[in-house]
């Protein structure tokens, strides 16, 4: 075999065309439009010594709460779309959402990678941190239906955040929208849940059940309703389904110890499984074909 030059072997590079922006001092770069000063900026581990696998622990974190910006937003969005009669943006909305709850579900995977030694030498810089603080989640939380004003006074060191949520406390949730909808489409809504304290944790009504089932049961003749109601059931599906996550990376993490936040930890979480946002969308199924 012969052996080539250096310079005459091909060069592994990709040449950059003529018209590539390369000059920024007088427009818009990248990192202006996305502010990544400000952004790249927010990790400030406190660990001393430095750990590792604090930058980690905070970027799942930071990600998590970019994503729940963007639910809370596309969620608003689809109340105000439904409460204007408009089904099919809405669904529009709730698929995107879908698919942020995928990705903040799959990306569990990334801080299971940590161990529970790597995580005790972050924890005592936690102080008493947690993400039951998260304001963002439970605005997800509030705007799917599962109210708590107990939850609003978590946010009394943060007056903006607390105000915000106490709107959300205030307001129908997606579902209070979607029953109105349906009241207006003409479906048998009881009454009481079209008008009522929407600060009260919502309870299921046999009535609505009823009025579902019949849904359920001729899917053709009901199909925008229909397709609404197994869109719900998937965003509440998908919800659990980070619960679930989130409680198993707990467990593997710190076992049953308590959390940073006061609580028992796995114990508290796992009850957390109980919670549903459309109770009369699951107890249909027991209905169906029977
Ligand atoms: C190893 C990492 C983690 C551990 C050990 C952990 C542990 C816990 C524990 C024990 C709780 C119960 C409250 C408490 O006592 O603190 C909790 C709540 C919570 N955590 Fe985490 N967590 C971790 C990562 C995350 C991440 C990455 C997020 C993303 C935002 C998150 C979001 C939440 C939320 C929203 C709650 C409230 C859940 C509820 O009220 O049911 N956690 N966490």
């Amino acid at each position: 075999m012969t052996q080539e030059r250096p310079e005459e072997r091909p060069e592994i590079r990709r040449e950059l065309e003529e018209g590539i922006e390369r000059d920024f001092a007088e427009q818009m770069s990248y990192g202006d439009y996305l502010c990544l000063d400000q952004l790249l900026s927010a990790q400030r581990p406190r660990s001393t010594p430095p750990q590792h696998d604090e930058l980690l622990f905070i970027i799942q974190h930071q990600t998590s709460e970019l994503w729940l910006k963007l639910m809370v937003h596309e969620l608003r969005s689809a109340r105000s779309l439904l409460a204007a009669d408009d089904l099919a943006p809405a669904l529009k909305r709730l698929a995107r959402v879908k698919h942020i709850q995928r990705t903040l579900t799959e990306q569990w995977s990334v801080l299971a990678t940590m161990t529970p030694s790597e995580y005790a030498e972050i924890r005592p810089f936690l102080a008493t941190s947690s993400g039951f603080q998260s304001a963002q989640y439970r605005e997800v939380e509030f705007l799917l239906g599962n109210k708590d004003a107990a939850m609003v006074d978590v946010f009394r060191h943060d007056p903006a955040a607390r105000a915000e949520l106490d709107v959300l406390l205030h307001e129908p949730s997606l579902y209070d929208e979607f029953l109105r909808y349906l009241a207006r489409a003409g479906y048998a809504v009881p009454e009481e849940l079209l008008e009522r304290d929407w600060t009260q944790p919502y309870r299921m009504h046999p009535g609505l059940v009823d009025t579902i089932a019949e849904v359920y049961a001729a899917p053709h003749g009901h199909w925008g309703v229909y397709e609404t109601c197994e869109e719900l059931v998937d965003v509440e599906d998908n919800f659990q389904g980070w619960r679930f996550r989130h409680l198993q990376v707990v467990q593997r993490t710190i076992g049953h110890k308590s959390g940073t936040g006061g609580s028992s930890g796995v114990d508290f979480l796992r009850r957390a499984l109980d919670l549903t946002f459309f109770p009369e969308l699951f107890e249909v199924r027991t209905r169906v074909g029977s």
